[in-house]
C-alpha cells in the first residue's frame, strides 16, 4: 500500500509518501516539510491569509518533490490522503482541493484526514504501538489527553479551557520580547535562569476536573514582568525558567490523573504507554518531567522523533493507510468539505472557550 499525504492546516506546507508492505514495518519513502516561519515572523504569529497564499504557491512543488524523493509516480499510489481539518480554513481548502484534483485525475481514492488523528496514530507508524494507549497532544493549537482505542475510536479525557500550551509559550515569549516562534526561545532563555525566583501558579493542580488551563499563568507572568520593568537578560531568563517549571508541574499533575484513569479503564492492557505529540514535546523540561512520571507509574513513554511530532504529512499519509486497511475511509472523500473545527471525539462536549483563540483553534 502506498499513500501520498498532504498537510496544509497551519503554517507548514508538507507532502509525504508512506508505504506498507505485508507484515513489514511501514516505511516513510519521503517526507517534505516547508515551514512558513519567516513569512509570519514579522507579525509575531501565524497570519491565516498569508498562510493560505503561501500554501498555494508552494504545494505543487512540494508534492512533486515528495513523489520524486519516494521514486513513485501518481499511478503507483493506492490513495491520496489530505488534512481536511481542524485548522485554518484557507490552508485546508488549498490542500484538500489539490488532493481532490489529483485523485480525480488519477482515478484514486481520496481520504479526508483529521489532523489530530494524524498526531494520534503516529506512534503506530514509528513504534508499531498496539491499541489502546494514552496520547498527550501539546501543540500551538491543542492541549488534549486522548485515550486512543482504535482507528477512528478516540475518547477525549482532557482539553484546555483557555489557551493551548504552545500558545502560552508563544505569548510569554512575545511579552518578554523574545522572537517568534516563542517555545524554543523560552526554552533557550530558561537554560540560564533561576526557576525558583518567581512562584507562578500551577493552574488546575489538584483539581478533580481533568482539564488544563494556561491563561492565568500567562497573566501571572505578565504581572511579574511589568512589576520589574525594564527587564534585564537575567530577569527574562528567570521568568522563562520559572514559567517552564510551573508548566512542567501543572502538566505532571494533569497527566498523572490520566495515567491512573487509563489503568482503571483498561485493566487488561499490559505494558501501558503514554505517547506525546505536538511541538511542545520538543521541550526538554516537559519531556523529562513526563518521562519521570511514566517511569514511576509503570508506563512506557513514547516520544516519536521530533520531525514526526510536529506538523508533517507522513502522519497524514499513515492515517490514510490505517483507514484504508481498516476499511474506515470516508465513503467518498470527494464530497468532504474542509472543517476548521473537527473534534476527534464527537461525544465529549466541547469545552467553552477551549483553544478558540489559537491559530489552529
Ligand atoms: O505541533 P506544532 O509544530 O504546530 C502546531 O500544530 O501548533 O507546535 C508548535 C508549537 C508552538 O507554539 C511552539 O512555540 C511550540 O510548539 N514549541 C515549543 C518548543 N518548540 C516548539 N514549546 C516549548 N518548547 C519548545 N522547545
Ligand atoms: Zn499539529
Amino acid at each position: 500500500m502506498r499513500v501520498l499525504g498532504i498537510e496544509t492546516s497551519c503554517d507548514e506546507t508538507a507532502a509525504s509518501v508512506v508505504a506498507l508492505e505485508g507484515d513489514a514495518a511501514p516505511k516513510i519513502l519521503s517526507n517534505i516539510v516547508l515551514s512558513q516561519i519567516e513569512e509570519h515572523a514579522a507579525f509575531g504569529g501565524v497570519v491565516p491569509e498569508i498562510a493560505a497564499r503561501a500554501h498555494v504557491e508552494a504545494l505543487d512543488g512540494i508534492v512533486e518533490a515528495a513523489l520524486a524523493d519516494a521514486g513513485v509516480a501518481l499511478a503507483d499510489l493506492d490513495a491520496i490522503a489530505a488534512t481536511a481539518g481542524p485548522g485554518l480554513v484557507g490552508g485546508l481548502i488549498v490542500g484538500l482541493m489539490t488532493a481532490k484534483a489529483m485523485a480525480a485525475a488519477a482515478g484514486k481514492p481520496l481520504i479526508a484526514v483529521n489532523h489530530l488523528e494524524g498526531h494520534a496514530l503516529t506512534a503506530r507508524l514509528t513504534d508499531g504501538l498496539e491499541f489502546p494507549y494514552l496520547l498527550l497532544l501539546v501543540s500551538g493549537g491543542h492541549t488534549q489527553i486522548l485515550a486512543v482505542r482504535g482507528v477512528g475510536d478516540y475518547q477525549r479525557w482532557a482539553t484546555t479551557i483557555d489557551d493551548a500550551l504552545g500558545e502560552a509559550f508563544d505569548k510569554t515569549a512575545k511579552m518578554l520580547g523574545l522572537p517568534y516562534p516563542g517555545g524554543p526561545n523560552v526554552e533557550k532563555a530558561a537554560l540560564s535562569g533561576n526557576a525558583s525566583r518567581f512562584a507562578f501558579p500551577r493552574p488546575m493542580k489538584g483539581s478533580a476536573q481533568p482539564d488544563f488551563s494556561f491563561s492565568g499563568l500567562k497573566t501571572a507572568v505578565r504581572q511579574a514582568a511589568t512589576a520589574i520593568e525594564p527587564l534585564s537578560d537575567q530577569d527574562v531568563a528567570d521568568i522563562c525558567a520559572s514559567f517552564q517549571a510551573a508548566v512542567a508541574d501543572a502538566l505532571a499533575d494533569r497527566v498523572s490523573r490520566a495515567l491512573e484513569r487509563f489503568r482503571e479503564t483498561f485493566p487488561g492492557r499490559g505494558n501501558p504507554a503514554l505517547v506525546v505529540a505536538g511541538g511542545v514535546a520538543a521541550n526538554r523540561t516537559v519531556k523529562a518531567t513526563l518521562e519521570r512520571l511514566c517511569t514511576d507509574a509503570g508506563f512506557s513513554f513514547v516520544a516519536p522523533p521530533l520531525k514526526l511530532c510536529t506538523d508533517n504529512a507522513a502522519m497524514i499519509a499513515w492515517a490514510g493507510i490505517e483507514r484504508l486497511r481498516e476499511g474506515v475511509a470516508q465513503e467518498n472523500g470527494f464530497d468532504f468539505v474542509p472543517r476548521s473545527r473537527w473534534p476527534l471525539d464527537s461525544v465529549s462536549a466541547p469545552m467553552v472557550g477551549s483553544g478558540r483563540r489559537g491559530a489552529k483553534a
